[in-house]
C-alpha cells in the first residue's frame, strides 16, 4: 500500500477491493471507530437522564458534538442542530412538522429534477395532503440550471423550496445561493439537502441562504444512524415536535404535556450519543485532511476516469464535461450492457460501484436513460485504482458476448 491516504482505513489496507461507492456510504477511519469504541468502553450510559458520572460525561460528549457540528456548518448556535438518523429523517421532520403546518391549498412547493427520492417523496406527501402544487426546476443534460428556470419555477405563491447542494447522480453543484435568493424574495423557506456536499466542500449555512440544512453522518465517514438537521432557531421554536416520547418534555400530565425547548423537543427517546461522538470525530478527521486536498484529489481522479471512459468504445458518461464539477462522481453507461450487469462484472474484479437509478428515478427519466452505473470516489482512492477500473471496464462488453 503506497497511498498514505488509506493508512487510517483498515478495510482498504490490502488493496484487494476498489471501493468506488462513496456516494452511497464512505469508509470510516480508525479515529472514528476508536471514538465510538471509547464511548462504549469508558462512559456508556443513557445521556440526558442520569445524575451519575458516566451519564453526565456521555451528556457532555453528546453536547460537545452538537457544538462541533454547529461550528462546522456555520450555525449561529448549537441549539439549531438537531440529531436525527440521517438526511431522510431530517427532511421528513421538516415536511411533517413545518410543511404540514405552514403549507395549504393554493400554495406551491418547488424542488429540482436532480433530487434524490429522499428530497422528493416528503414534498410529494405534503403536496398530496395539503393540495399545494409541486413544481420542478429542470436542468440541462449537463446538470446546469439556468437563471430563467429559477425565476419561473419559483412563483410568488411558493412557500418552500428544497434542493440538493450536490447531485448524487451527476456530482454537479447546484446554484443554491441563487435559488435561495429567489425563494426568499417570494417569502419561501429554503431547505438545502447537503448529503452529497458536506463530505466534499466547506458548508456555511448563512452564505447558502439555508433556512434548513440536512446531512448524513455515514456519507462523511461517521457511523450509520446519525444525521443532522440544522434549522434557524425562530423556525424550530415555532414548529411542533415530529416524534413524541421521553426526553422531549418539560412536564407531563394525564392528557397534556409541555414540550422541552429546542433542540430536545425534536429528540424523543434515547439518542444516538455514540453516533454523535463518531460524527464529531469524523469532522475532526475531515478537517485534518482539508477540503482543498479532498477537492484536488477528487478532481484529478474524475479527470483520469473520464479520460479512460472516453477511450472505451460504446461507453458514455453523464453530467458536466469538466472534471471539476463532479464531486468525485462519474455516472456512465456502456451501450448494450445493463448497468446491473456492469456492476456484477466489475464485482468479479472486486470493484464496488452502484448501478440502477440511485434513488433518482425522475432525473433518469429527464436524462432519457432507464438506469446507469455510478463510480463515486473519495480522497482515499487513487490513480492506480482508476487504472484498474478502466481496464476492468474494457472487458465488460466481451464478457457479455460482444466482439467489440
Ligand atoms: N443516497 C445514497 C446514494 O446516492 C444511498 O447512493
Amino acid at each position: 500500500m503506497t497511498n498514505v491516504f488509506k493508512n487510517d482505513f483498515e478495510i482498504l489496507h490490502d488493496d484487494k477491493y476498489i471501493y468506488f461507492d462513496n456516494a452511497a456510504t464512505t469508509q470510516r477511519p480508525r479515529q472514528v471507530i476508536n471514538a465510538v469504541s471509547e464511548f462504549y468502553r469508558t462512559i456508556n450510559s443513557n445521556p440526558l437522564r442520569g445524575l451519575y458520572k458516566w451519564s453526565v460525561e456521555s451528556t457532555q460528549a453528546y453536547e460537545n458534538s452538537r457544538r462541533k457540528i454547529a461550528e462546522f456548518i456555520g450555525a449561529k448556535d448549537a441549539s439549531e442542530i438537531i440529531f436525527t438518523r440521517n438526511s431522510t429523517e431530517s427532511l421528513n421532520l421538516i415536511a411533517y412538522s413545518w410543511g404540514l403546518n405552514n403549507i395549504k391549498k393554493g400554495d406551491n412547493i418547488t424542488v429540482t429534477i436532480l433530487e434524490h427520492h429522499s428530497n422528493l417523496l416528503p414534498w410529494q406527501m405534503v403536496s398530496k395532503v395539503t393540495g399545494a402544487s409541486l413544481t420542478y426546476i429542470e436542468c440541462s443534460p449537463d446538470g446546469e440550471i439556468s437563471d430563467e428556470e429559477i425565476i419561473s419555477r419559483i412563483p410568488s405563491n411558493t412557500k418552500l423550496v428544497s434542493a440538493a447542494e450536490v447531485s448524487n447522480v451527476l456530482g454537479v453543484r447546484l446554484p443554491i445561493e441563487k435559488i435561495s435568493k429567489r425563494a426568499h424574495k417570494v417569502g419561501a423557506v429554503m431547505v438545502v439537502d447537503g448529503a452529497q456536499s458536506a463530505p466534499h466542500i466547506p458548508i456555511d449555512v448563512k452564505a447558502l441562504g439555508a433556512d434548513f440544512f440536512v446531512f448524513s453522518g455515514h456519507k462523511i465517514m461517521a457511523p450509520m444512524g446519525i444525521g443532522v438537521l440544522y434549522g434557524k432557531s425562530e423556525l424550530l421554536e415555532a414548529m411542533p415536535p415530529f416524534l413524541h416520547g421521553g426526553e422531549m418534555i418539560e412536564s407531563v400530565s394525564r392528557y397534556d404535556a409541555v414540550y422541552a425547548p429546542v433542540p430536545e423537543k425534536f429528540e424523543a427517546g434515547t439518542v444516538n450519543a455514540a453516533g454523535a461522538v463518531g460524527l464529531a470525530a469524523a469532522i475532526d478527521y475531515i478537517k485534518s485532511i482539508g477540503f482543498d486536498t479532498i477537492s484536488q484529489r477528487e478532481e484529478n481522479l474524475c479527470r483520469l476516469l473520464i479520460e479512460g471512459i472516453k477511450t472505451i468504445p460504446y461507453a458514455e458518461y453523464y453530467g458536466s464535461k469538466s472534471a471539476e464539477t463532479h464531486s468525485g462522481i462519474v455516472t456512465f453507461n456502456i451501450e448494450g450492457c445493463h448497468p446491473h450487469d456492469v456492476a456484477s462484472i466489475l464485482d468479479t474484479e472486486n470493484i464496488c460501484i452502484r448501478a440502477g437509478q440511485h434513488c433518482a428515478q425522475p432525473l433518469h427519466e429527464h436524462l432519457g436513460i432507464p438506469a446507469s452505473a455510478r463510480a463515486s470516489m473519495y480522497f482515499y482512492n487513487d490513480e492506480s485504482e482508476v487504472e484498474r477500473f478502466i481496464e476492468a471496464l474494457k472487458k465488460v462488453r466481451s464478457w457479455l458476448g460482444y466482439e467489440h
